[in-house]
């Protein structure tokens, strides 16, 4: 024995011994993963539970978040102890129930009064013992180890590897992230041999609509999911039908599972097994399915992928969001997918109550509710669709687009956004909103006093004391009203946040990280905790200009946060706090278009046309498209900014809007940037759109040789500014001699002379010569031919 040990008695050795002897025997009692006759387990604690040999899975009672217990297996080495399958999903059981592996081979969960809740549908008799397997599944087995029942053909909302779906199977999605309850989508591979994701007819399980589905007719056909982690469905021969999820993970370093989320989608999610790497938790693989399940159901009835009158987003994290349109709320917020109501006293449909003067719309791009319609017409514009939808008091919302204009009618379903349809969505709500604290609640006071005073009508004295106490009580539910959290409250009509000072505060860690200044406002890096961490760019506006029209100033940014394009950058939020004013943006991490370009290397001509274009669609969707139509009024290299793939997106626009807002009509002079303002910013003419053109040109020239407009440093004073430069090398055909050395450009030195006319073109001295931001994109983009230039650029 060794020295060390506490022991100096014979028979403490003994003890020793005994222990030495008998550890390994009970550790295997412990792993051995097999339960015999008369083995139970109660909800008591979280580790009554029977693990299996390696300990990866668990099979045992579970606490979830009411407190009930279900009867599950879960993931045991996993953090999160996640449940892949319960008997009692829908009906969580008290502590104190029990599992029983009876005598007789029977397998029964009873509640903790001892009435039977659930037992396991055998498929002979003779069972000897339970186990729980290493691959997650759980068995009921005979002597001879056959096995009379397993989990893995009983799923719930998961699968895992090695676990094969037959014909006939299904996966239920439970009702919310934590409710295990069922809920409304299905994944079954059906008996005709089709693989269908369909939305249920909730409560009820029947199928109501196939939103994803394999198309296959047969018999014989499986869902497997492999040890590599494939998910697939292959017919009888043994051949691949269809790669349901096609994902790869090795099986060895990664926990895995397939699970048909309460959100309707299938998604495949792996965790790594090295205790290292704890901390990232499950994450989901790339491909999953559907691709988009806001779009994807569209069904005639039930509400689509979120409740009714509300629509669906889908997030840059690809899951669904629900959100409910201007002027409505939730009727739960814990539970989204209950839909929303209206904030606002519903119209009134009643002969001769002509309400229609108190609604107007709210609108918004790109959401419709497509299955909401019952009426619709054609060669409208927008105002006489909006017309039509106020002078009917059915009518919830307008969708407008190209001429059509259709009715959408109560309640709303099917809602999503979808940035590629280009319908307006003109919500119609109440005007006088002052009544929204005033609900079916305030109703009720009302009829209470009513009520009360019939029933005591005679007595004054009595009257008078019901309508103090009913007064009380009203004055104290009013004091009970939940606070709001402001910060977390959108901007009607927009998606547009609205954050408390501290909140911004807070995420750039006190305005540490300047990320540049400009002539009104600094930025500066942010952080949104709130939102997963995204980084922002905080826009810190000066005084003077914060010092505006707080409404005026919404009203501004509000227009701002409806402006979206994919070569704008967007307004995620704002701060409209006293004096302080900020604005919110994505963040850009490619910086600006100035480093792009002036920086040590030189980009590529192809990556430098593309931003060319980016740059042109952005500005002609601002002064022709949108709903703001603003000049910019300070185009330059330091406002086009590059996202992550390096699409070129312009910032800071509409704010030339904002720096007048105090001055009355006309502009508050110079805006723009020197080298890249146009000629009549300095002289008493009108400020048009065409100032932006102008400066389109500038920096068009620089993107074409790569060179700041402006170069003091140069010895030759003809090439210092490059606009006359390159003019004076163009009458002289000698164009080639600015390229320098780009290869690329030279290749292409048709394209790269049509740029250079189109902008010469754009910088001409007069502004009615300069073409629109339309024929700018038309001539870049070879629709339209560049006319011969006639007259001196500026
Ligand atoms: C059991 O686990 C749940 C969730 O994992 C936890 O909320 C609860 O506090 C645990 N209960 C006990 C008794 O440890
Ligand atoms: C195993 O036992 C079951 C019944 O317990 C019986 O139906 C089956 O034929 C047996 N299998 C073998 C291979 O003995
Ligand atoms: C789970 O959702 C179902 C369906 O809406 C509901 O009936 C049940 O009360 C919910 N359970 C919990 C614990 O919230
Ligand atoms: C799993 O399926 C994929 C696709 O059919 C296949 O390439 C892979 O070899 C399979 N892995 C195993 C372990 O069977
Ligand atoms: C296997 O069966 C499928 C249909 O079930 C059929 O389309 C395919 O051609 C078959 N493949 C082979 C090799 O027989
Ligand atoms: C009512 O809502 C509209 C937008 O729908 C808003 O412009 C207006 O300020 C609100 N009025 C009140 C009194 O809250």
């Amino acid at each position: 024995m060794a020295p060390t040990l506490p022991c100096n008695h014979p028979l403490c050795y003994l003890l020793l011994l005994l222990l030495l002897l008998l550890k390994p025997v009970s550790s295997y009692a412990q792993t051995s993963g097999k339960f015999s006759l008369g083995s139970s387990l109660t909800a008591q604690k979280n580790d009554s539970f029977w693990a299996s040999p390696s300990g990866d899975f668990a099979f045992g009672f579970q606490q979830i978040g009411n407190g009930g217990f279900l009867l599950a297996i879960w993931f045991n080495k996993v953090p999160e102890k996640t449940i892949i399958w319960s008997a009692n999903s829908d009906n969580p059981k008290p502590r104190g129930s029990k599992v029983e592996l009876t005598t007789d081979g029977e397998f029964i969960l009873n509640d903790q009064k001892g009435k039977q809740m659930w037992k396991a549908d055998l498929i002979g008799p003779g069972v000897a013992y339970a186990a729980m397997l290493d691959t997650g599944n759980f068995v009921l087995a005979s002597q001879n180890s056959t096995y009379l029942w397993e989990s893995f053909n009983h799923p719930t909302d998961t699968i895992l590897p090695t676990q094969i779906l037959e014909q006939g199977s299904k996966l239920v999605a439970r009702y919310s992230e934590t409710n295990y309850s069922r809920g409304r989508f299905m994944f079954s591979l059906q008996t005709d041999g089709n693989l269908v994701l369909y939305t249920t007819d909730f409560p009820m399980d029947s199928a109501n609509f196939a939103y994803w589905e394999s198309d296959t007719v047969g018999s014989g056909f499986l869902v497997i999911f492999n040890q590599s982690g494939n998910i697939y469905l292959i017919g009888r021969n043994g051949s691949i039908l269809n790669e349901v999820l096609p994902n790869k993970a090795s099986t060895p370093d990664f926990y895995q599972r397939g699970i048909l989320e309460y959100d309707g989608v299938f998604r495949q999610y792996v965790y790594p097994k090295t205790a290292g790497s704890r901390a990232g938790g499950w994450s989901s693989l790339s491909s999953f399915i559907p691709e988009n399940i806001c779009t994807a159901i569209t069904a005639g009835t039930g509400s689509g992928a979120c409740g009714f009158n509300s629509y669906c987003t889908l997030g840059d994290d690809q899951r669904p969001y629900c959100q409910c349109p201007p002027g409505y709320t939730f009727l739960d917020p814990h539970d989204q997918v209950k839909g929303c109501r209206q904030n606002f006293f519903p119209e009134i449909c009643s002969e001769g109550s002509h309400e229609t003067g108190e609604f107007d719309f709210v609108r918004m791009t790109n959401v419709d509710w497509p299955l909401s319609d019952y009426d619709r017409f054609q060669l409208f514009t927008e105002d006489e669709c909006r017309k039509a939808c106020l002078d009917d008091c059915f009518c919830a919302v307008a969708i407008v687009r190209e001429g059509d204009c259709w009715k959408k009618k109560f309640p709303l379903s099917n809602g999503r956004f979808d940035s590629s349809n280009g319908r307006i969505a003109l919500i119609k709500v109440r005007k006088d909103n002052s009544t929204f604290p005033l609900g079916s609640e305030g109703k009720d006071q009302a009829t209470l006093i009513l009520t009360g005073s019939v029933l005591l009508g005679s007595s004054v004295l009595l009257n008078i004391l019901l309508l103090l106490a009913t007064a009380m009580f009203i004055y104290r539910l009013n004091q009970r009203k939940p606070m709001i959290d402001e910060s977390r409250l959108v901007m009607l009509g927009t998606n547009l946040k609205r954050f408390a000072y501290d909140e911004l505060e807070e995420a750039t860690d006190g305005f540490k990280d300047e990320l540049g200044t400009g002539a009104f406002a600094t930025v500066y890096k942010g952080t949104l905790a709130h939102d997963n961490g995204n980084l922002v760019a905080v826009k810190k506006l000066d005084r003077a200009v914060g010092e505006g029209d707080k409404q005026e100033f919404e009203k501004i940014v509000g227009a701002i946060g409806r402006t979206i394009h994919k070569n704008l950058v967007q307004l995620l939020g704002f701060c409209n706090k006293g004096q302080h004013r900020l604005l919110v943006y994505e963040f850009m991490s490619n910086g600006s278009l100035a480093t792009f370009l002036f920086g040590n290397s030189r980009p590529s001509w192809y990556k430098r046309m593309e931003i060319i274009l980016g740059t042109a669609r952005g500005l002609l969707y601002l002064h022709e498209e949108c709903s703001i139509q603003a000049i910019h009024g300070d185009i330059n290299p330091q406002n086009i900014l590059l996202d992550d793939s390096l699409t070129a997106r312009i910032s800071d626009f509409g704010l030339a809007k904002l720096l007048k807002m105090d001055q009355t009509g006309t502009t508050t002079g110079v805006m723009g940037t020197k080298g890249y303002a146009a000629p009549e910013w300095f002289k008493k003419v009108p400020i048009t759109f065409k100032v932006d053109v102008y400066s389109f040109g500038i920096v068009l020239l620089e993107l074409i040789f790569c060179r700041k407009n402006f170069e003091p440093e140069v010895e030759d004073e003809k090439q210092m500014v490059l606009g006359e430069w390159a003019y004076d090398c163009y009458k002289e055909g000698k164009l080639d001699l600015l390229v320098g050395n780009d290869q690329e450009a030279l290749d292409d030195i048709k394209r790269l002379e049509k740029f250079v006319m189109v902008a010469f073109w754009c910088t001409q001295e007069d502004p009615s010569q300069r073409p629109t931001m339309k024929t700018v994109m038309k001539m870049l983009e070879g629709a339209t031919e560049v006319p011969v230039l006639q007259t001196h650029p500026h």
